[in-house]
Parts: structure tokens; C-alpha cells; sequence
């Protein structure tokens, strides 16, 4: 079973390669493409790795930091879908801005903390649990 931590580094880099290609091909497809895997990774994180990390390591504020990054990207993804054109465009980077800053915030402080308290096989099962939530969604 994969590690739970590795798989949701891999989403976070998915979901950049995704802003990437925007940047480069400003392919409008991408953005439906970048909204479902946040979807997805929104769910899978949800489901899996808060109530993890609420358990193992008992920091209500880096659970609350998490679940108001969580829901500043579901409004910005609401924005988008009222959006066209420029304004759309912009709206995409912020929402580009705002996932890259609590991506920053998880890799730095909370899958590394994470990653000292669990066991391996807490972190398989973490994986797991990811794997299933992917399923439900997708
Ligand atoms: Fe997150
Ligand atoms: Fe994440």
C-alpha cells in the first residue's frame, strides 16, 4: 500500500503541472481539469488526512488553517464558474495563488509533522483511505 503522505504530494504536483500547462496553452479545458482534482484531492484530504492528523497530532490550529484554505478555494471555484474571458483568466490565478499557499503550508509544516508521529503503518492506511475516497469520487 502506497503512503498516504506520497500520494497526496503527488495530487499536489498533478495539480501543478495542470497551472503549468494553463500558462502555457491557455487551453481552456484545463480549468475544468484543475477544478476536478481539487475536487477530488478536497474530498480525499476531508475523508483521510485531517481526521489523521486531528488524531495524531492534536493541532486544532493547523486543522482550522486547513479547513478555511479548503473553503477559500470552493469559493473561488464558484467564482469561476460565473466567470469568461480576462476575468476568468485572473480569477483562475488567484485561485493558482491560493492553492500554491496552502500547499506550501501542508508540505511545510503539516505532512513533515505528520510524518515524524505516524507509523508506517498508520501512513499505509492513510493511503488507503485516499485510494478509497479517490474511488467514491471519481
Ligand atoms: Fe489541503
Ligand atoms: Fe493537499
Amino acid at each position: 500500500m502506497p503512503n498516504g503522505i506520497d500520494l497526496i504530494m503527488l495530487d499536489h504536483r498533478a495539480v501543478e503541472a495542470l497551472f503549468a500547462s494553463f500558462e502555457e496553452t491557455n487551453d481552456a479545458n484545463i480549468i475544468g481539469l484543475v477544478i476536478g482534482a481539487l475536487k477530488a484531492h478536497d474530498d480525499a484530504e476531508q475523508a483521510a488526512l485531517y481526521p489523521l492528523v486531528g488524531t495524531l497530532l492534536g493541532d486544532t490550529d493547523m486543522i482550522e488553517r486547513a479547513a478555511v484554505a479548503h473553503s477559500m478555494v470552493k469559493k473561488q471555484i464558484e467564482l469561476l464558474s460565473t466567470l469568461e474571458g480576462p476575468p476568468l483568466v485572473d480569477a483562475f490565478r488567484q485561485l493558482q495563488a491560493l492553492v500554491a499557499e496552502h500547499v506550501a503550508d501542508e508540505e511545510q509544516r503539516m505532512l513533515p509533522a505528520l510524518a515524524e508521529r505516524a507509523s508506517v503503518q498508520q501512513l499505509e492506511g492513510l493511503g488507503a483511505r485516499i485510494l478509497q475516497a479517490k474511488q467514491r469520487v471519481g
